[in-house]
């Protein structure tokens, strides 16, 4: 539904584009002839369509910055500066030749001034310096699209890094004279790291952690602004036989990507934006304020997972994409089944809405049982169900059940232990015994924890009283003492 009012509106942008509008100043129409354009300008993840222009225009581009709070995660949001509403930035698209007239306005509710340096400018500061807008104010400055290709844009307002890191930055393609090969979709992804007092998912309103961000510890890494932004009913799609074009930017401010597309291979990229091809490609580097473009086709049915892959980025700061390509199945390409959970965990789940319900029932007092176990639920599902399995059964042989384990049930703080440090060797499990290694979950907070053992602890059988937050933390804090003794 989304997908077909952006391309009406696109259709309607197109007729307005093709237009030649009335130039507003007439002593400029008689020195230059040239067609005066206002530049369509759209969200991510939408692509405005091609100039489908011969001849260079003078191409008027208004962008506003806003500063506004939004979700970065579940339950989690985050006052974000951008360029149009968005993170990334509105993308914007001009022809080679063109000259671009520039409005940066600034929004009277801003709290910080803001300017614009785009790197497909050539002049000083790439724009910066005739474009620092106060709140309230708008400036405007003209440049020549000397060189195609697609460039990042991002804030150059000191502090720099703070201003990026808050989601100033976008992209705009500058396409060669005679357009870019027709494609059947074409989608802007940008990459962003982003650094928060909190945790990884720690809920509520988080503010930005400049320590984090000078020493490039990462809270999030993020396609599109948002853990999520790109999945389940928002992922983009295509349909089997169509040719795929990815618009990939990385705002940075400071880690590089390993832009990579899980099951597909890149038929073509155009790497660091340039001009040159690069075929047959399966993970492209993009830069921190560089950008490609990737052109595959679609060709067997399903999920595809979008990824940085430094991949605990992916899995653990929120780097990942979906790509849904629908259509019929060509079994001599691949023999079939689809399994989203493989790699998605708990981002394969419609929404961890039961999480954030029983995170903020914490912090009022009024956390129910109930609530725990739904919320247990679906982190079990992410995390936990991959070798447990999701009827608590486990695998024979290999991963023990905890479904009426008494290993499980027989004592509580050794489970909690268990689920915080890992657990390697053998143990027995209801009579038999079980030899594999379990991970440590220590990524996963107080909360997490005591919801997903109270979900197991009441399921497939298991009865018991809701494990507390409280309970975790005395766990957790009496393997930290013995770490520090042991270190003496
Ligand atoms: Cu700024």
């Amino acid at each position: 539904m989304r997908f077909i009012k952006a391309v009406l509106s696109c259709t309607l942008l197109v007729g307005m584009s093709v237009a030649h509008a009335a130039p507003k100043d007439p002593g400029a129409q008689s020195a230059s002839p040239i067609p005066v354009i206002q530049a369509v300008l759209t969200s991510p993840p939408w692509v405005p369509p091609p100039t489908q222009r011969k001849q260079p225009a003078k191409v008027v581009v208004e962008l506003e910055v806003i500063e506004k709070e939004m979700p970065i995660s579940e339950g989690v949001s985050y006052t974000f500066w951008t360029f149009g509403g968005t993170v990334p930035g509105s993308f914007i698209r001009v022809r080679q030749g063109d000259t671009v007239e520039f409005h940066l306005k600034n929004h009277p509710s801003s709290k910080m001034p803001h300017n614009i340096d785009l790197h497909g400018v050539t002049g000083p500061g790439g724009g910066a310096a005739s474009s620092f807008t106060a709140p309230g104010h708008q400036s405007r400055f003209t440049f020549k699209a000397l060189n195609e290709g697609i460039y990042v844009y991002h804030c150059a307002t000191a502090p720099v890094g703070m201003h990026v890191a808050n989601g100033m930055y976008g992209l705009i393609l500058v396409e060669p004279p005679q357009g870019l090969p027709k494609v059947d979709k074409e989608y802007y992804v940008m990459q962003g790291d982003f650094y928060t007092t909190g945790k990884y998912r720690e809920k509520g309103l988080q503010p930005f952690d400049m320590e984090k961000a000078i020493d490039e510890k990462a809270t999030y890494v993020l396609f599109n602004g948002a853990e999520g932004a790109l999945t389940g009913e928002k992922a983009i799609t295509a349909k089997v036989g169509e040719t795929v074009r990815l618009y990939v930017g990385n705002g940075g401010p400071n880690l590089v990507s390993s832009f990579h597309v899980i099951g597909a291979i890149f038929d073509e990229v155009r790497y660091e934006g340039g001009t040159n091809v690069q075929k047959n490609v399966q993970t492209t580097l993009i830069p921190a304020g560089g950008a490609a473009v990737v052109t595959f086709k679609a060709k067997v049915p399903g999920s595809y997972v979008l990824v940085d892959h430094s991949l605990t980025r992916a899995f653990n700061k929120g780097a990942l994409a979906i790509l849904k390509i629908n259509g019929e199945e060509d079994k001599s390409i691949y023999s079939g089944k689809e399994v989203d959970e493989v790699y998605l965990g708990d981002r394969a789940q419609p929404s961890l809405a039961a999480v954030t319900t029983a995170t903020q029932a914490a912090a009022a007092g009024t956390l129910t049982k109930d609530e725990q176990i739904k919320a247990g639920q679906q982190l079990f599902a992410g995390t936990c169900s991959v070798c447990h399995q999701g009827n608590g059964a486990g695998l024979p042989g290999i991963f023990p059940p905890l479904a009426k384990s008494d290993f499980l049930l027989g004592d509580l703080r050794r489970t909690i232990g268990v689920v915080l440090n890992g657990m390697s060797g053998k143990v027995t499990v209801n009579g038999t015994e079980y030899n594999s290694v379990m991970p440590p979950m220590n990524q996963l907070n107080d909360d997490e924890v005591a919801n997903i053992l109270t979900y197991v602890t009441n399921s497939w059988g298991n009865t018991g009283n809701p494990v507390s937050a409280a309970d975790v933390k005395k766990v957790r804090a009496a393997k930290g003492v013995a770490k520090a003794e042991s270190a003496h």
